[in-house]
């Protein structure tokens, strides 16, 4: 069962618009139900259905097979094998949808399509029924409104941009009677749920109405969260559920230097050791990303960060920022941040969750202590707590090498498939959760470091 997120309103509140942004931000499935009735309408006008006789529109649905595929993120509306995504962005059209939309026979047809989208996956829905009729317990509803009058300003915009010669006076007066259409049907009619929180977006730009949202999804999530998980134990450490925001671009200027730092740093490693990287597909091309490895040496952040687009985060014993300063640098600008043994680690998982809602990935040594002899440990689980609050994806990495590191030493990394978030959640911190969590996270890792080193 994916994270339900419902966004109900009347046409043109800036639904779809803000509903994408959020999906995108937060790597979720948007789900655009207007378009699902939208093709039904196109169906029915292009075979000439009677929109006002319910029974031929009842009778010609079962010649219409509507599906939602995704293209590079974006929904596109199948309508009997045919992409209709475009042709049902028309006034006719609108009209249409809100006359088929009122009959019983096609809200039923499109029910079960649009719950089994919401089952399977993280979804942002948006439509005029969701959070009262087609996903009741949603986790965050939303009803957004605007003013009529600006709703019209903004649709009238978009039409005139797509060519349409609609005068704003028409749009409004479509707005109006839309509105009317879909408040006053008998059947799943447009209301505001119970619980929804209500945001009225006149007078914000797309941004703030956005922004909005996503503070009130977060905060209700996060609510959500800790409920459930009530440390129960007197040793639990304490479990904040924090989401990471996904999608948060870093300093270009960082980015940058970082870049030029990676290459000339590979190159001196190439020259150094005999590197091999394997499932380098499996490592995403953003970052807020959890790197969780078997510790083999002090080399192994940076081979772990060679391969890897976005900068990463780590973290190191305090003594190591006061050993050579070469290396102090080095370490600092492949993003170690220290961490001070015996002060508990309730302020390193903080750092590190900071780290990752600021967009950087982070590498985690669940062993903390390095592996002499290349065997993986059992791993402490703070890795678990982490994956868990932040839920992001974790990528298991194995590091493979003979005895130590020496000039031209063949050195294996192998970068695991992710494992999803949906994988690493916990109802609490619970010592026994976290262990069942870490224990996946160590599988992972063991499956990728080599059992015969000495074959490299
Ligand atoms: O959001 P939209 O303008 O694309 O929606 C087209 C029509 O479909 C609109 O008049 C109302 C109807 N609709 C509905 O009844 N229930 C939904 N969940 C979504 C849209």
């Amino acid at each position: 069962m994916g994270i339900n997120i419902a966004i109900d309103g009347p046409s043109g509140a800036g639904k779809s618009t803000i509903a994408k942004m959020l999906a995108a931000k937060m790597r979720y499935v948007y789900v655009d139900t207007g378009a699902l009735y939208r093709a039904v309408a196109y169906f029915m006008v292009k075979n000439s259905t009677d929109l006002h006789s319910e029974e031929a529109v009842s009778a010609a649905l079962s010649g219409a097979s509507v599906a939602l595929a995704y293209q590079d993120g974006a929904q596109r509306v199948i309508l009997n094998g045919e992409d209709v995504s475009d042709s049902i962005r028309t006034p006719e059209i609108s009209m249409a949808a809100s006359a088929v939309s009122a009959m019983p026979a096609v809200r039923e047809f499109l029910f079960a399509l649009q719950q089994k989208i919401a089952k399977e996956n993280n979804i942002i829905m948006d439509g005029r029924d969701i959070g009262t009729v087609v996903l009741p317990h949603a986790d965050v509803k939303i009803f957004l409104t605007a003013d009529a009058e600006e709703r019209a300003r903004r649709r009238f915009l978009e039409l005139s941009e797509k060519g349409d010669s609609s005068t704003y006076e028409e749009v409004l007066a479509d707005i109006n009677q839309r509105d009317y259409n879909d408040t006053h049907r008998k059947t799943a009619p447009l209301k505001k749920a119970d619980d929804a929180v209500e945001v009225n977006s006149t007078g914000l730009t797309a941004e703030q109405s956005s922004q909005k949202l996503f503070e009130i999804i977060q905060e209700k999530l996060n609510l959500k969260k800790p409920e459930k998980s009530k440390p129960e134990a007197k040793h639990t450490h304490s479990f904040d559920f924090k989401p990471v925001r996904r999608g948060v671009k870093l300093n270009p200027v960082k980015m940058f230097f970082y870049r030029i730092l990676r290459s000339i740093v590979t190159l001196v490693y190439k020259i150094t050791y005999d590197l091999h990287f394997e499932g380098k597909e499996n490592i995403p091309k953003d970052g807020c990303n959890i790197f969780a490895s078997n510790h083999r040496s002090y080399a192994d952040p940076v081979l772990i960060a060679l391969p890897t687009r976005v900068p990463f985060s780590f973290m190191a014993k305090e003594e190591l920022f006061q050993s050579n300063i070469f290396f102090t640098a080095l370490i600092k600008a492949f993003g170690a941040f220290p961490v001070t043994r015996g002060k508990g680690d309730t302020a390193a998982i903080d750092m590190s969750l900071e780290r990752l809602q600021k967009g950087y990935n982070l590498v985690i040594f669940p062993e903390g202590t390095r592996s002499k002899d290349g065997t993986v440990g059992k791993g402490k689980t703070g890795v678990a707590l982490i994956a868990a609050a932040a839920q992001v994806p974790v990528i298991p990495v194995g590091i493979s090498f003979k005895e130590s590191l020496k000039f031209r030493r063949k050195i294996v990394v192998k970068f695991g498939k992710p494992i999803k978030p949906e994988e690493l959640s916990i109802t609490s911190a619970e010592p026994r959760e976290l262990k069942k969590l870490k224990t996946v996270i160590m599988q992972a890792i063991t499956e990728l470091v080599e059992t015969d080193v000495n074959k490299l």
